[in-house]
């Protein structure tokens, strides 16, 4: 009988139930999908997460793995042979070996090229560029414009530096001939502004071989061994360009006596200097390098830089006599306007004592005298009162000198 009842109720009951199911069936499936597309999108940002990781991790081994890599060695290819193969020549212990490169390699290579071997001595990088970076700090790229025609006096001295520097390299066949040596190293020594750096300059004008030169200053490092390793990137940028000619500038700075003094920087100034002292040793087996240095200091110069065997010549470049005074005045006022009653040697008798440094000085300051005047003319009495300036401005600096030692 229930059935009977239930019967007539039931089909409304149920279609509205059943509709109210479905609305929420589709409610639920209508927020289950959002769900399901909120999950997918955080499943793709971690995916994209996860790939930022893996890429990370990757680089991670790899630097690790460099990192563990036994270092690499320089060499510098000497030869490459017919059959693809290079004869490499270790730095260091100067071994040579024959090695093989890859196709692609060694269309970069050439003789004289610097390259990073590993511990089977292949070939791993071509490290040319890295030579570059270093010479072109140190290599005079253009010549600097001193001729020897600039320099005044010194006919002497000019002969014996193109003796020891540009002969040997121009003519290698005749100290063959003769059966001797080249000179490799010459010393220029004399009181300030006498022409020594500058003939140095008229060398690397001249020569055709790379001219390298450093201040003695700017070996001087405050970090151990960055001098002594300055010295050595010196000496190897210059067998990378043979012919070469190195020049060390004011080497007082770093070959003067062993003071008493045991500062930590006495002993770096110390170390620059042997590891100088052991290149020009080794300077025979250099092959075509001539090396160049100048200073001030004579009198303060290590005895050690000066035994046989490292500089061949010590020349004395001397303040000028009255006739080397006479051509240095004619030098500085080739582009002056001067008076007819302006003779050099008279003013080359007057001036006795002058450097050349002194001598452009008064060139410069007898113009501006005339200049001061409004005149375009210089005249005698101007390089008269030039002198009596620059002669009084010596002296009180002078005094100022020993003012301060006192
Ligand atoms: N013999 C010379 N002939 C012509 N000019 C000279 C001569 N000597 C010196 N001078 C002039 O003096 C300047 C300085 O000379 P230089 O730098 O060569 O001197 P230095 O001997 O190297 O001195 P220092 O020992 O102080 O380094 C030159 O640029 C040049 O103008
Ligand atoms: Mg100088």
């Amino acid at each position: 009988m229930t059935d009977t009842v239930d019967e007539g109720s039931q089909p409304y009951d149920t279609d509205a139930s059943n509709q109210e199911k479905l609305d929420a069936l589709e409610e639920r499936i209508e927020i289950l999908d959002t769900q399901n597309e909120e999950m997918r999108d955080k499943l793709l940002d971690a995916n994209a997460e996860n790939n930022k990781f893996q890429q990370k991790l990757e680089r991670l081994n790899h630097e690790n793995k460099k990192l563990k890599q036994s270092p690499l060695f320089v060499a510098t290819v000497q030869e490459i042979t017919d059959d693809g193969s290079v004869i490499i020549k270790q730095h260091g212990n100067n071994q040579e070996a024959l090695t093989q490169v890859t196709d692609e390699t060694r269309t970069s290579l050439e003789p004289g090229s610097r390259v990073a071997v590993n511990n089977s001595l292949s070939v791993v990088t071509d490290l040319s560029n890295e030579t570059d970076v270093r010479a072109r700090v140190m290599e005079v790229e253009e010549s600097p414009g001193v001729e020897y025609t600039d320099i005044g006096g010194l006919t002497e001295q000019m002969n014996e530096v193109r003796e020891t520097v540009e002969m040997p390299l121009e003519n290698p066949e005749m100290f063959v001939d003769v059966g001797i040596d080249p000179p490799s190293g010459i010393l220029l020594h004399g009181p300030p502004g006498t022409g020594k750096t500058m003939l140095a300059k008229a060398v690397a004008n001249q020569t055709d071989a790379t001219f390298i030169k450093m201040a003695g200053s700017e070996l001087v490092h405050k970090f151990i061994g960055e001098g002594a390793k300055l010295v050595r990137d010196l000496f190897e940028v210059a067998r990378e360009h043979e012919p070469a000619v190195i020049f060390i500038d004011e080497i007082d700075a770093i070959a003067s006596k062993r003071t008493d003094s045991k500062t930590s920087g006495d002993a770096e100034v110390q170390r620059t200097m042997m590891q100088l002292l052991s290149e020009m040793d080794g300077f025979e087996e250099r092959g075509e390098i001539r090396i160049i240095a100048a200073t001030n200091r004579f009198d303060m110069l290590d005895r050690a830089i000066l035994r046989p065997g490292r500089f061949d010549r010590l020349i004395e470049v001397p303040k000028p006599d009255a006739e080397g005074r006479e051509k240095i005045f004619e030098i500085h006022t080739r582009g002056m306007n001067l008076a007819d009653d302006v003779t050099f040697e008279e003013l080359a008798n007057e001036i006795s004592g002058a450097s050349g440094a002194q001598i452009k000085a008064i060139c410069t300051e007898a113009g501006m005298f005339a200049i001061r005047e409004d005149r375009t003319e210089v005249r005698m009495t101007d390089f008269h009162e030039a002198w009596a300036k620059i002669d009084a401005d010596e002296d009180t600096s002078e005094d100022e000198v020993s003012k301060t030692f006192a």
